[in-house]
């Protein structure tokens, strides 16, 4: 079932049980603000998708690493998929088994590498043959076999935008199915390596679920050709990408959809199957709620000024995203406009050409689906410092990361003496 969290209760903008006008009036504004109930719901759907097939669900904790919603995610038994040190110590903080992370990522360091096999993770997802050798030297060093799987690239197509797209041969990501096979062979003759599996991330934000199935058709010939060589693989790991709906009457793929396309070429092997969904876990528990500051009109458009910006929401910037814009209060009448920023970009916009709720300022505006890549990637360009993060649960409610302040803008800097 697909439990949406977001609710007009009279005409009040509610998240589960709570008002959002009621936290704004707490925290002020900007905001993100998360629902506990739909990040659970989304892990059993696709949790249940996969019932009956062993199988490990990564969350890639790219896509929101707030401690808060990792704890969560890992109470419901999932475990990570890091990039980084720091999101390897952020899932250990959040309690995820090391024996549930996987550590993807083309530029992987020697310090980063010996903390992860110093933590006994699951499994290196390795990008590259000079990578394997630096993984191999560590472990050597460190008298610890590292488990690897190789990043495949396998060359197939997704529709959706060109920046997430990471499975085409042209992407800096895995190694060229071409060399995929004499990779492995290396790596099984390097003894202080434990070849496990493969690992493949075609893109984000996939709507329509053939690609995978595709991808997994050319995946398991490289794995029998493996096994007929001596190199026997444990995982399949078909990464993240699952996408949602981020338009008003969209449908997105259920998890069940995507069993249906892999499980029937998987009967008869016992692989375990490794996702590592990001998105759907979280985007649509997410909203980012603004404040309107004025609204501008000119002779070619209309515009509303919002307090949020592309520092707080990059995704519209960055990839022409399309967010959905609603008022906390519900009625009255609407216009067209763009909702931008107050930072000094024009790529500084959070919806463009848009009918909205004709605004005035101190109006409340929720920027919906906004979970995934939203606070994870913001910064805090124009000396903004970042928002806070509430996490909603039922009738209650907690902040689970601080609003910045202006002390945070200037925190780890200092003055060399002659510019005193
Ligand atoms: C290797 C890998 N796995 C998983 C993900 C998560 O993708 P999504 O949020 O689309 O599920 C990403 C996203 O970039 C990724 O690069």
């Amino acid at each position: 079932m697909n439990f949406d969290p977001y609710r007009y209760r009279g005409r009040d903008l509610h998240v589960e049980g709570v008002a959002l006008k009621t936290i704004a009036a707490r925290v002020g504004t900007p905001f993100y603000a998360y629902s506990a109930e739909k990040i659970r719901s989304q892990f059993r759907r696709f949790d249940r998708a996969f019932d009956g097939r062993s199988h490990t669900i990564c969350f890639a904790v790219k896509v929101n690493s707030s401690l808060a919603v990792l704890r969560l995610l890992a109470l419901e038994g999932a475990g990570a998929d890091i990039v980084s040190g720091g999101e390897l110590a952020l899932a250990r903080r959040a309690g995820i088994s090391a024996d549930r992370i996987v550590f993807a990522g083309v530029g992987k360091t020697e310090a980063e590498i010996e903390a992860a096999l110093q933590a006994s993770i699951f499994m290196f997802n390795v990008e590259s043959e000079e990578e394997l050798e630096l993984i191999h030297s560590v472990a050597r060093r460190l008298r610890r076999t590292a488990p690897v799987a190789l990043r495949v690239n396998p060359d197939v197509e997704v529709d959706t935008h060109h920046h997430i797209a990471t499975g085409r041969a042209e992407n800096k990501f895995g190694v060229p199915f071409p060399r995929a096979e004499a990779v492995y062979r290396r790596a099984s003759r390097m003894p202080w390596l434990k070849v496990v599996g493969v690992q493949s991330h075609i893109g984000s934000q996939i709507l329509d679920v053939k690609p995978y199935r595709r991808t997994l058709e050319k995946l398991l010939p490289l794995v029998d050709r493996l096994a007929k060589a001596g190199i026997p693989l444990q995982t399949i790991n078909l990464g993240g990408g699952l996408g949602v709906p981020y338009r008003p009457g969209q449908k997105g793929p259920d998890p069940s959809d995507l069993a249906r396309e892999v499980l029937p070429l998987l009967e008869g092997r016992s692989l375990r199957l490794i996702f590592e969904p990001g998105r759907f876990m979280v985007a649509e528990a997410g909203c980012l709620v603004t404040k309107v500051l004025y609204r501008k009109e000119t002779a070619h458009k209309n515009f509303v000024i919002v307090d949020a910006a592309m520092n707080d929401l990059a995704r519209p910037a960055l990839y022409d995203a399309y967010h959905h814009v609603q008022a906390l209060r519900r009625g009255g009448r609407s216009w067209i406009a763009d909702v931008v920023g107050p930072i000094c970009e024009s790529a500084d916009y959070l919806a463009k050409g848009r009918r909205v709720p004709m605004p005035k300022a101190g109006d409340l505006w929720a920027v919906m689906t906004a979970g995934a890549y939203g606070y994870s990637m913001s910064s805090r360009y124009n000396a903004r410092p970042r928002v806070p993060e509430v996490l909603v649960d039922g009738k209650k409610w907690w902040v689970v990361r601080e609003r910045e302040t202006l002390r945070d803008l200037t925190r780890g800097e200092t003055l060399p003496e002659v510019l005193r």
